[in-house]
């Protein structure tokens, strides 16, 4: 429930996309938004006002002249009580009336007389998208502190294939969530490991261990949404990319560490969540180890370089974040790491059930000593963490 509280008004505007912006309702409300939705006559011929009542729970607004409404301001009452304005599908002709302050109708009226936030989900075809009028307009709006929300590429309803369909309900979703948090990372660059590394044995065989990259990658969104530019640096996980993050896929431990290394000297911050092999084989064979019925291959382990303390090495280093997962000793061993890897925070969490939970149970340790965080998902406490982070940004 990451909207409880929110009010949004939801402008929809005619195109094929409206039909996505039922789902999207459904999906606000079940983020604990309430939605009103405003109609423009257009997008009333492709889904009706009936849809988006049942799914909202309030009447819809589709009219400027509606004489049941108090004192006839619907216009002035709908942008004033909402926290943020969200138009999704915005057609180009919507975007170019927003762009031009244009208000003919109930919605582009109470968009103008709004005093919140406003973000549009552009959805038309790929020429309209193109053409260097919407551009023209688009840049307008970026320009007045509009939120763009995507276009997306992909399939078109008029067959064509490109950039112009409004993304899914989920991203946008997402989307305004992200909005809502604070920007305390506003401007600065974080880069960030996650996941597991494999290390190959042979071609088909490796050493790895269980991380999913689930916390790293609630870090990378967290931080994303306190608004930086964010470099994910992954194993071999499945997670999806948060929107708006560089992600680097890596399988070794070897290509992790170039990878990062290639991007330190410019960040900020650097968290390493990964859980990196500390070993590999000497060699990967060539072809697929057989069997010989006599004996077990030997295989003979090298350290591999530690990325983190090498990063808090460099001669300007940016704020540097371990992370430390043990089964026992979880205070004494994690401020063993913190200390010989020179790093100001490490955050340690216990495994006891395995890796790949959406939950977990962090401890802060610092110089001082430690912070137990109350055990929440793995992206709330993300949030928290890029909170701790920006003041120590702020202390430094
Ligand atoms: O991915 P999930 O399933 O969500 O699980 C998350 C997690 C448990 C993997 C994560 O929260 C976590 O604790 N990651 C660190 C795992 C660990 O104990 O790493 P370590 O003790 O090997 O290393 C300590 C720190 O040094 C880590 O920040 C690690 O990224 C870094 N390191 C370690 C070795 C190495 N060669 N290079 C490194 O940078």
């Amino acid at each position: 429930m990451e909207l409880t509280g929110k009010r949004i008004a939801l402008g929809v505007t005619g195109g094929i996309a409206a039909y996505k912006a039922a789902e999207l309702v459904r999906l606000l409300i079940k983020q604990g938004a309430t939605v009103q939705v405003v109609m423009t006559d257009a997008a009333t011929h492709f889904v009706t006002p009936v849809t988006f009542q049942a799914l909202s729970g309030k009447p819809v607004f589709t009219d400027l002249w509606t004489p049941c409404v108090a004192n006839n301001m619907a216009h002035i009452d709908l942008s004033r009580e909402a926290d943020a304005l969200l138009i999704a599908p915005a057609s180009a002709d919507f975007v170019a009336k927003l762009a031009n302050g244009l208000a003919d109708d109930l919605l582009s009226t109470l968009t103008l007389a709004r005093s919140c936030p406003l973000l549009v989900a552009p959805a038309m075809n790929l020429q309209m998208w193109t053409n260097p009028a919407t551009q023209r307009n688009i840049a307008t709006l970026l320009g007045d502190g509009v939120a763009i929300l995507g276009p997306a590429s992909g399939d078109q309803a008029c067959g064509e294939i490109g950039l112009g369909r409004m993304i899914e309900a989920e991203e946008i979703v997402a989307d305004l969530i992200a909005f809502f948090q604070p920007k305390v990372l506003a401007g600065k660059k974080l880069l960030l490991t996650a996941g597991p590394t494999f290390e190959a044995i042979d071609p088909v065989r490796g050493i790895t261990n269980l991380s999913s990259g689930k916390m790293g990658f609630a870090l990378a969104r967290a931080a994303q949404e306190a608004g930086a530019q964010v470099t994910l640096v992954c194993g071999p996980v499945s997670q999806p990319t948060p929107r708006g993050i560089t992600r680097i896929d890596v399988i070794s431990a070897l290509e992790m560490h170039a990878a990062v290394m290639r991007h330190a000297a410019t960040q900020d911050v650097f968290i390493g969540v990964a859980a990196v092999a500390d070993y590999r084989p000497s060699t990967a064979a060539e072809h697929k180890i057989k069997k010989d019925g006599q004996s077990a291959p030997a295989i003979e382990l090298i350290q591999n370089p530690d990325i983190l303390a090498e990063v808090a090495a460099l001669p300007t280093p940016p704020l540097c974040v371990g992370f430390a997962a043990e089964t026992r000793n979880l205070a004494e061993y994690a401020q063993k790491k913190r200390i010989a890897k020179k790093i100001p925070l490490i955050v340690g969490n216990l495994i006891e059930h395995g890796f790949g939970g959406d939950d977990n149970t962090l401890i802060l340790f610092d110089e001082n000593g430690q912070l137990p965080l109350t055990p929440a998902p793995k992206l709330e406490l993300a949030r928290q963490l890029m909170a701790r982070i920006a003041t120590l940004l702020e202390n430094r």
